[in-house]
């Protein structure tokens, strides 16, 4: 399997990217809009076939450039790859790989509530819920490297 995260802050993946793109038959509008995005996530099995992909934007703090937080979202598993945890193994990747060392930046996502196979499949990420709406379910989570490291192993 391969991690590929890129967007606007990871340009130098950007050509890496492009490839696995075309590959999976996605057009070139696609890959722009990818790259414009803060940050854009892949997972691809051995084949470069895409198994699971997020899009990410950065919150920074009003009077610095510091990441206060990171927002995960588009999280998709393409249909014949569900069931497998490819999303949990994305998205524990993005974490790892956005997460400086002693930081306290968090990331956050948002499931409908109806969305029970989402909401399953973040818990086992975040565990519960830090906040359960009308509509939505919202996860967060401030890792500590030393668990990531122990799920990435
Ligand atoms: C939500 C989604 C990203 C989960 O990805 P995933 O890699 O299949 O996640 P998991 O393997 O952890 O499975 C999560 C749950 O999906 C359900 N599931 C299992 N196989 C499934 C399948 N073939 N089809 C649909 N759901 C399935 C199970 O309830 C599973 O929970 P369990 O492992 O406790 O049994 C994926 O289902 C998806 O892309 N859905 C459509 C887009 C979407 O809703 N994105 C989320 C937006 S918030």
């Amino acid at each position: 399997m391969r991690f590929v995260l890129f967007g606007r802050y990871r340009p130098e993946q950007n050509a890496l990217a492009r490839d696995i793109f075309s590959r999976n038959g996605r057009n070139s509008r696609d890959f722009r809009f990818a790259c414009s995005e803060d940050y854009w996530a892949l997972l691809t099995d051995d084949d470069d076939r895409i198994l699971a992909e997020c899009t990410l934007s950065s919150e920074r703090g009003l009077f610095s450039d510091r990441v206060q937080a990171y927002c995960i979202c588009d999280v998709f598993v393409p249909e014949q790859y569900r069931g497998n945890q490819y999303a949990v193994a994305l998205i524990l990747n993005v974490m790892y790989e956005l997460e400086p060392a002693e930081s306290t930046t968090s990331f956050y996502l948002h499931a409908y509530r109806r969305n029970r196979s989402a909401i399953r499949c973040y818990r086992k990420i975040f565990g519960e819920p830090k906040h359960i709406g009308r509509r939505l379910v919202t996860f967060a989570s401030n890792p500590s490297r030393s668990w990531l490291f122990q799920l990435l192993s």
